[in-house]
């Protein structure tokens, strides 16, 4: 029995950036997404009752197992939830036109929790779904929907996970995922969120959040495009702030980064309209309008001739191939 299952993967506007519960990625705050129609994961879960091992693919090439564990560690943790017990084959494949610097950890999780309660016939609602996906990386939570989503923070695992937003709103906003570097992440984020705690400005950060998701909302019901842009900034602001005064302090920008956020400050005086959000690591996702994306782009190619720029729209939630 074999299911394949699709995800998005989404970009926080309100960002997930610190966990009450490192196990069960419970998280401290709230967050609000945009999924994205550029970037998904296509996967496969096949179980193998007569095979001796489990065995992943990704990208059509094997796994060797020292490098996937953290992928056969989550099967088999939801294969415990559930009282099952077999070999399985996955087979994952991540479409993204360059890397331009999204996390495929949000779509992949969502496919795999996905494929796996398919292939299982588990009779999961989304919400249930996104609560597994959640306990394989926190984002994939959100990706299990289409459109804007919340990641309400909730108290525990039965109450943590995504809720529907709007899951295709008319609003004219895209995104302009900008890559100033292609090399993985320097610091993963579990890692870059324990140390964020350590900023004595982080509880202002969580104090905040009830406010910011609050007032995303009320963006996002009013298709507001300049509320949206202005706190997804912000936000990222504030993400970015904590980790620069962590004891000790880090970053994840890099020069390139930095051009990036003066050009869209520069754009924004020059009346074009432009908002910036980063995720942790250095690449730069711009909102903006489809009337200006073109022009943005030569822009940002002019600044810095080398990046790599991905278009993206709202994307789906989950969807099955097969
Ligand atoms: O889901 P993780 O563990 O990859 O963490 C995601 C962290 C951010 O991308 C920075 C913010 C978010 O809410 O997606």
């Amino acid at each position: 029995m074999k299911k394949t299952a699709r995800a998005h993967t989404n970009i926080a506007l309100i960002k997930y950036w610190g966990k009450s519960d490192e196990m069960l990625h419970l998280p401290l705050m709230s967050s609000i997404s945009m999924t994205l129609d550029a970037f998904y994961t296509d996967t496969s879960f096949e179980r193998c009752p007569k095979a001796n091992e489990d065995i992943f693919f990704l990208n059509d090439q094997r796994i060797e197992i020292s490098k996937s564990q953290r992928v056969i560690t989550y099967v088999h943790r939801l294969q415990n939830m559930f009282g099952l017990k077999e070999h399985f084959r996955i087979d994952s494949t991540n479409h993204v036109p360059t890397s331009a610097g999204l996390a495929s950890s949000a779509s992949a999780f969502a496919a795999l929790a996905a494929s796996f309660a398919k292939a299982y016939h588990l009779d999961c609602s989304l919400n249930e779904l996104s609560r597994l996906a959640r306990l394989g990386s926190g984002s994939a939570s959100r990706s299990i929907f289409g459109g804007f989503v919340e990641w309400q923070k909730g108290h525990d695992n039965m109450d943590s996970f995504a809720i529907p937003i709007n899951e295709a709103p008319k609003l004219d906003l895209c995104l302009l995922a900008v890559e100033v570097d292609a090399a993985p992440k320097k610091l993963a984020s579990s890692v870059g969120m324990k140390k964020a705690q350590g900023s004595p400005f982080f509880p202002i950060w969580l104090k905040q959040n009830e406010t910011e998701i609050a007032q995303m909302r009320t963006a996002i019901a009013h298709d507001d495009f300049d509320g949206i842009g202005k706190l997804a900034e912000q936000n990222a602001n504030e993400m970015h702030a904590i980790n620069l005064t962590a004891r000790p302090g880090f970053t994840y920008f890099e020069p390139d980064t930095i051009k990036v956020i003066q050009l869209v400050h520069q754009l924004r005086e020059e009346g074009i309209d432009c908002y910036y959000t980063i995720d942790a690591g250095p690449n730069v996702k711009i909102l903006c309008q489809l009337r200006n994306h073109q022009i943005i782009q030569e822009r940002l190619q002019k600044v810095l001739s080398h990046v790599k720029i991905v278009f993206a729209q709202f994307g789906p939630g989950i969807t099955y191939l097969d």
